[in-house]
Formats: structure tokens, sequence, C-alpha cells
């Protein structure tokens, strides 16, 4: 299964490749940026398969991709990514290419690794330690212990980190204007250091698109790594985040590195001679596209298969990748509680789980999804009949039957432990047609712009759960139709293209 926010268009929407060597990006029609953009990120926004032979390319990334690819398509540049098939390794080899479709193209590298390196920079550093800081995640009696591999892991997220400031910097020389580089989230944290030793006069920003630990917690990490993290972000111009809290907890963790001056109220750094800004821009949905998906021949079938078997029962629905951070556990003991306080609910609701597998090579995360299917089982055996199955788990593919869901839910569950902002919180509302309630983590980036149309919750307190699904599902028409409508527009006020634009200003306006 694939979430929405990662494939909503068929791959033949993008036409196969052409290799375009080593000359220059090749500018396109100006639309007010100054210059041209290189973006770099880990997952790049197209990934390669082979399909009847051919190399088909499968586009990702929702927002941050359509916002992304129409900056590039506007103001020409060229998108860096790390190889995640073989086929993406195959393509890394023509050096620069160019992927078209109908309304937008770009130009875009693969950056290949020997499988050790990535193995150590991907799953070693970027998702079991940095992930795990800056979601809250150890838990503290037993881990983390930071040890020789650590080090030798770290080595291989140097080295990465520094064949995307080499690849940055060897781009960026072709250009006859100062492009901006948009370095993307904590896989590439040193590149903007690393690529002003290389550029000095570069204009850099760094965006978060996960949470940012606060001062203390960060201070698990061994000192040499914290400050190398911290002085690797502060080699960009503008430093940004999905939402107030995590920038703030970046100035108060950047007051323990030695040497920095910080005004937290203007949201400023100093450092090596040089002012930071710090900022906030958080990230939207591509709604018209979102909802362009939604009106396929599947979906439509699939919603009338999913009314059918629905009858008069409640929707609890969750949508997430199978991922610690995503607290789907207490969301399955919320719905257990639920139903052994209040056994008129038997029968009457249902709770549907689309689990996307994720990053299966950490034991955590395999040992997680187990976990939550053990839970969703037990209440099944517990309370379910011949007629009523409580819980139902989807860890397959299955986009159409997740979009009727979207459609049919009364209640959409989003209650992350912490996250940088949660698209699924802004997906279901755009869809929705039955005036669903948002529960929703206080902890989520999303809060900041939805919080006052859904029911917040503490996500650790599973009976506050419990009470705020109740509540959710008593809720009267007239309500729930003025929190719908408040959601969906606030939704629909942030256009995907303002997240791109508002950085893309704060760099412009360095150099004016
Ligand atoms: O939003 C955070 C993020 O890590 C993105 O960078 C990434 O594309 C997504 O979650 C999925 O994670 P992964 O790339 O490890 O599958």
């Amino acid at each position: 299964m694939r979430h929405p926010a990662q494939d909503l268009e068929p791959p033949n929407r993008l036409r196969p490749v052409r290799a375009l060597g080593d000359g220059p990006p090749k500018p396109r029609q100006d639309a007010g940026i100054d210059g041209q953009i290189l973006v770099a990120s880990n997952r790049g926004p197209v990934t390669f398969a082979r399909e009847d032979g051919e190399l088909v390319p499968r586009r990702g990334g929702g927002g941050l991709v359509t916002a992304l690819t129409g900056a590039l398509h506007r103001a020409g540049g060229l998108w860096i990514a790390s190889s995640m098939s073989d086929e993406d390794r195959e393509q890394s080899t023509r050096g620069r290419i160019s992927v078209e479709g109908p309304d937008a193209g770009m130009d875009l590298r693969f950056l290949s690794f020997d499988e050790d390196t990535f193995d150590r920079y991907y799953n070693g550093i970027s998702n079991s330690v940095l992930w795990f800081v800056h979601h809250y995640l150890w838990d503290m009696v037993r881990v983390p212990q930071f040890d020789e591999q650590t080090r030798a892991d770290w080595e291989a997220y140097r080295s990465v980190n520094q064949a995307f400031a080499s690849a940055l910097a060897r781009e960026g020389s072709h250009l006859r204007k100062r492009p901006a580089y948009l370095v993307q989230d904590y896989h590439l944290s040193l590149v903007p250091r690393m690529l002003r030793e290389r550029v000095p006069r570069a204009r850099i920003s760094h965006f978060s698109h996960i949470p940012f630990a606060g001062p203390t917690y960060i201070g698990i990490l061994p000192t040499w790594m914290r400050e190398q993290l911290l002085a690797g972000l502060l080699g960009a111009d503008v430093v940004g985040f999905q939402a107030d809290h995590w920038a703030d907890n970046f100035l108060l963790a950047c007051r323990t590195l030695p040497g920095t001056r910080v005004n937290l109220r203007h949201r400023l750094v100093l450092w090596d001679g040089r002012e930071i800004k710090v900022r906030v821009y958080p990230v939207s949905i591509d709604a018209p596209l979102l909802e362009a998906a939604a009106r396929s021949d599947e979906v439509t079938e699939a919603t009338r298969r999913l009314i059918e078997s629905l009858g008069s029962s409640k929707l609890i629905v969750r949508v997430d990748r199978a991922e610690l951070s995503k607290n789907i556990l207490r969301g399955f003991l919320a719905f257990e509680q639920l139903l052994v306080l209040h056994p008129e609910w038997h029968g009457r609701i249902r709770f549907m789980a689309f689990m996307d597998p994720s990053r299966g090579a950490i034991g955590e995360y395999r040992r997680y999804t187990r976990q939550c299917q053990l839970a969703a089982d037990r209440i099944n055996r517990t309370f379910g009949t011949a007629e009523w199955k409580p819980i139902e788990i989807q860890l397959h593919e299955d986009q159409p039957g997740l979009l009727a869901a979207y459609r049919l839910y009364d209640v959409l569950l989003v209650n992350p432990l912490f996250d940088g902002m949660n698209l699924v919180a802004k997906e279901g509302p755009v869809l929705n047609e039955r005036a669903g309630v948002l529960v929703l983590s206080k902890n989520a980036g999303a809060h900041a712009e939805l919080g006052r149309y859904a029911l917040s919750i503490n996500p650790f307190d599973v009976g506050e759960t419990v009470d705020t699904l109740l509540t959710a599902l008593e809720m009267n028409d007239v309500e729930r139709k003025r929190r719908a409508r408040g959601l969906r527009a606030s939704v629909l006020r942030n256009r995907p293209e303002r997240w791109v634009t508002g950085q893309l200003l704060d760099l412009k306006r360095l150099s004016s």
C-alpha cells in the first residue's frame, strides 16, 4: 500500500527520461524567483522501476513534490537525490536526466552509494539516531548506547552528506546566477555547512520535515555529534521548520553550541560571523490533485462497497506509515477501552487502520508493526462476532480503499507522539463527505493550523483518547459540520506553493 501523499499519479503521467549529460541546467521561464533552484533530498521526487522491460518513473511526495516540482519547472534547476532502487542506480550513471510530464518537467540527478555506506547513513544514523532523538522515541533505561559502531555509522553519514554537498557545489558552479540551494530534512543535516565550505557565498536554506528535539533531549546525543549537527544546520542562511514549537526547540538547542548567540524573539542565531534566520513554513497538500484521484472509477466502486458493508455502523479511520512515532498501539488500546466501557457500541462501530509498511530493515519497526497486529487480533478475538470485525488492518497497497475510507469516516484518528506536520490530518478533511470529526494529537505540527476545528488530545493519555473518541462519535450534526467546514477551509487556504515561495523570498531578501 502506498500513502496518497506518496503516490497520487499513475506512473505514466511522467514520461521516461532523457539523459542531459553534464552541461548547465537549462533555464526555463522566470517565475519571479531570483536565479535557479538546486534541491537536495534523500528520497527523490520519482523512483524508477522496470515494467515490461522499460524503466518507468513513479512519482512520490504529495504537496512537497508538487511545490518543489512547480518551482523547479518555473525557475529551472535541478533535484539531487539518493538512488533508492536498482533502476535509480542505473539512472545515476547517466548524470543529469530530465523527466517530462504534461504539466511539469524537471531535471534530476541520482547519487548512488555502496550498500554498507547507505545502510549506515540511512538505517544507522538517519532513522535509528536522528529520527529517534527528534521524535523522543527512546525507552531511556536501556537505549541508546553510543559506541564504536555509532562512530562508524556517523562516518558513513558524513560521507553521504559530503557527496551531496559536492554534487550541489558542482551543479551550482555551472550556473550564471547564484542559485538558491534548498536542502531537505534530517538525512542531510551536515550539508549546509559542507556546502558553505565549498561555496562561501551560497544562498542556502535547510528545511526539517520532522520535529526538532528540545535542548535537554538532544543532550542525549554524544557531544561531538550534537555539535556537528547544530553547526551543520547553521551553515544555512535560513533554517526552516513545520511549526513554531520545532523552531523554538532548535533555537534553544543552539544555545548549547559554544560560540553561538541566540535571539529567541527575532529567531536569529549568530554563529561563525554570520546571522542565521530560523523560520516556520507549514507544508500543505495539493487538494485538487487529491480530489481528482478520489473521483476515479476505482475509488467510486470502493466507496460503494464500503457504504454497503458499513450499513449504519460508524467508522473510525487512521492512515499512517507503520511507524513508531505514529502511536498506532495506543490508538488501538483506546478503541479497546471504548469497547470495554461502552458495550452499547458493540456491532455498531468499525475501525479501519491503513498501515504502510516502512523501514523494515530496522528491528524496532518490525517489532512495533507486529505488536500492533497482535493488539488488533486480541481485540477482534475478544469482541468480534461472526458478523462484526471491530478492527481491520490494511498492510497491503489499497489506494482506492484508502481514499474511500477518507470519504466516509465519521472519526479520523491522528494521534502521533510527536510529528513534524502530519499530512493525513489535512488529506482527510479535504475528501470527507460525512462531516467527520478529526481527533488530533496536540503534538502534531498540523495542530497549529487545525487544532481549533479538531478535538485535541494528549497522545499519551489513553483515557482522554477514549473520552474524545466518544465525544466525536456522539457529536451533533451542526457542530460536526461547523468543524468540518473549518478544517477544509484551513487546509485549502494554505496552498503548497506557499511553502516554497516563502523560503525563496527569505533567501532573496538576504542578497537585497
Ligand atoms: O517526513 C519525514 C520523512 O522521513 C521524509 O523525509 C520521508 O520521505 C518520509 O518520512 C518517509 O520516510 P522514508 O523515506 O524513510 O521511507
